[in-house]
């Protein structure tokens, strides 16, 4: 792939999905393109990119994404902030929510990957909030029908559970030989889906959640496509709603229509 070829296809999925790959990106983006093109049996880069940008079923270019974005993930990553959310946030929307009959909370991992993170929060939700008056959802979506279609079988090897605390290990999943299988009464809560943080049109249809964690997404953006996902995040919360980066993450570096709150054990972005 020559750098004019590998500048043609980074701006085109850049437009997409705002994800961004600088030169030094080259490589890994070429060995990816290449096993698209014999798997569909083209041998130049220039019908390749044909291929892909006439096929209006869209399939080929989702084929690419699966094939390009980075979906490592675990359960109870970056567990400090977890705590907070638990023991400091949690109690804090409960709190808010006071004067309701039946609490409802509304949650959103958004770019969940292959689950992990989605089953981590419905854990600790209904850790935190078994036995009161309280319903809650969770919605996870990613760009990738790939770690979608694992995500909704919620299946897991030993190494995505590492960290899970054993007694969790024990009530909420099924062990399956070297597999570890999440119970149905986790999974009815959480809806997987897909949906492009950059698509303008279905992220205006994400509305009214209490919570939203985008982590170890936006790394992937270049500054004006992370505004632009931060605001519609803005407009996806409830007023006082709270969004949770990845720690090496700062919204107030993109935008300062956050309020930058400093808990115990983490620091977290608030509407
Ligand atoms: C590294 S994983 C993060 C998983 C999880 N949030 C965590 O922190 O462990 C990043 C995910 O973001 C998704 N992603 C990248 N660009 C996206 C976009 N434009 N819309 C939705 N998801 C996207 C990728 O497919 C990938 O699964």
């Amino acid at each position: 792939m020559t750098i004019e070829e590998f500048v043609k296809l980074r701006d085109y999925i850049y437009r997409k999905v705002g994800i961004y790959f600088d030169e030094k990106k080259l490589y890994y983006v070429e060995k990816r393109v290449e096993a698209r093109m014999r798997s569909i049996g083209v041998d130049s880069f220039r019908a390749y990119f044909a291929w892909m940008r006439f096929d209006t079923s869209g399939r080929e270019l989702q084929e690419l994404l699966n094939a390009l974005t980075v979906n490592e993930t675990y359960f109870f990553r970056e567990y400090q902030q977890l705590r907070c959310f638990a023991e400091e946030v949690i109690p804090e929307i409960l709190k808010g929510k006071n004067n309701q009959n039946s609490k409802r909370i509304r949650i959103w991992s958004a770019g969940c990957s292959t689950g992990e993170e989605a089953y981590t929060l419905a854990i600790i939700i209904k850790e935190m909030t078994g036995g009161m008056p309280v319903t809650w959802e969770i919605h996870a979506t990613d760009l990738n029908t790939d770690v979608l279609l694992q995500a909704k079988k919620g299946l897991y090897g030993r190494r995505a559970v590492k960290d899970v605390p054993e007694v969790y290990l024990a009530r909420y999943f099924r062990r399956m030989g070297e597999q570890f299988e999440i119970r149905s009464e986790l999974r009815r809560q959480i809806y997987f889906y897909q949906l492009n943080l950059l698509d303008r049109e279905n992220m205006r249809k994400m509305v009214d959640f209490d919570v939203i964690f985008c982590r170890n997404v936006l790394i992937y953006f270049d500054d004006s496509s992370r505004r632009e996902v931060a605001l519609y995040f803005y407009d996806a919360l409830r007023k006082g709603g709270y969004i949770f980066l990845g720690h090496s993450e700062s919204m107030s570096r993109i935008t300062p229509i956050f309020r930058l709150r400093k808990f115990k054990n983490a620091i977290i972005y608030q509407k």
